[in-house]
């Protein structure tokens, strides 16, 4: 089967690498030609890195590779049996490719969001045929985070359902069924996790070192909440802070943070941009703005 993976950013790029190492032709489609390079460039980084170690050998890394098709069309989905959509998190924007995509591809196909926050019925909404939407939600890392979220929508037929998540089981992803609510079930458990740490260091308690200390070396987590929060991308982790807020009926509980929202602004994205709460620059000394 053909999978079609529409945005090539930090999670398209790594879903199309899952689906291609688990023997799919992918197209890989993005409307900047610059963000296909950098996701060509940085797929073959990673798999020459794999072949490196010797977790991949050279023919299997290049099969991979070739399985992928890069694109800045979406009439190159042509054929797909699946769709996973990893673009923006802004539903207008979404309806706008969902409607499009349906255009393209033939009835059979699943059309997929990897929404972190959004609506699955409401990005369904615009579908002639609203029954084969779904929520496929990968964590960053696609290819290293073993869970993905299925969440079917109102809509949602069950053999659509039950297909999604034998062809994720399939890639060797353990799969939970969630339900069509804001964040689902792990983006909602980690909001009081990145927003309590932000109103602790916005009523001066500790700063953003000190904060992740003291979640790892003494909480046990692996990361603490600003070294995560750079790593997911300010920008996202904002934007699916406030479209939670929003969709819970504006419950304080989550209740975006200014640090974070002029984090995001000033561009200091994390490590994608070289700066968020720390400095991911060559010449890096800690900073706590
Ligand atoms: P990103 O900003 O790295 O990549 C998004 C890509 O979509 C960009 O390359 C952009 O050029 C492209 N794009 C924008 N509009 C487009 C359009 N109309 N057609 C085709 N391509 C278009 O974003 P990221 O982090 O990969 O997130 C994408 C989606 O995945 C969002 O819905 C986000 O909520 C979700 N997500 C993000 C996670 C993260 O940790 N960053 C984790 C899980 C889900």
């Amino acid at each position: 089967m053909k999978v079609g993976v529409l945005g090539a950013g930090t999670m398209g790029a790594g879903i199309a690498q899952v689906a291609a190492q688990s023997g799919h032709k992918v197209v890989l489609v993005d409307v900047n030609e610059k963000a296909i390079e950098i996701a060509k460039s940085k797929l073959s980084k990673i798999i020459a890195r794999l072949v490196e170690k010797e977790k991949w050998t050279e023919d299997f890394g290049s099969a991979v590779l070739g399985r992928i098709n890069f694109s800045t069309q979406m009439e190159d989905f042509e054929g797909s049996g699946l769709i996973i959509e990893a673009i923006v998190e802004n539903i207008e924007v979404k309806h706008g490719v969902f409607s499009k995509l349906e255009s393209i591809v033939d009835e059979q196909c699943i059309l997929a969001s990897n929404t972190s926050s959004l609506s699955i019925a409401a990005i369904g909404s615009v579908l002639k045929n609203p029954s084969r939407v779904i929520g496929i939600h990968f964590f960053n890392p696609a290819p290293l985070m073993p869970l993905v979220e299925i969440i079917p929508a109102v809509q949602t037929d069950e053999h659509i359902t039950e297909q999604a998540r034998n062809i994720v089981d399939s890639w060797k992803k353990v799969t939970v069924l969630a339900k069509d609510t804001p964040g689902f079930i792990v983006n909602r458990v980690a909001r009081p996790f990145y927003g309590e740490a932000l109103r602790i260091y916005e009523e001066g308690i500790a700063d953003f070192a000190t904060i992740d200390w003291a979640m790892t070396a003494l909480g046990g987590f692996r990361m603490g909440p600003f070294t995560l929060m750079d790593y997911i991308g300010n920008d996202i982790n904002y934007t699916v802070t406030e479209s939670v807020f929003k969709a819970f009926y504006y419950d304080p509980r989550y209740k975006p943070s200014f640090t974070q929202k002029r984090h995001a602004e000033a561009g200091y994205l994390g490590r994608k941009s070289g700066r968020g709460y720390f400095d991911y620059s060559e010449n890096a000394t800690a900073i706590d703005p």
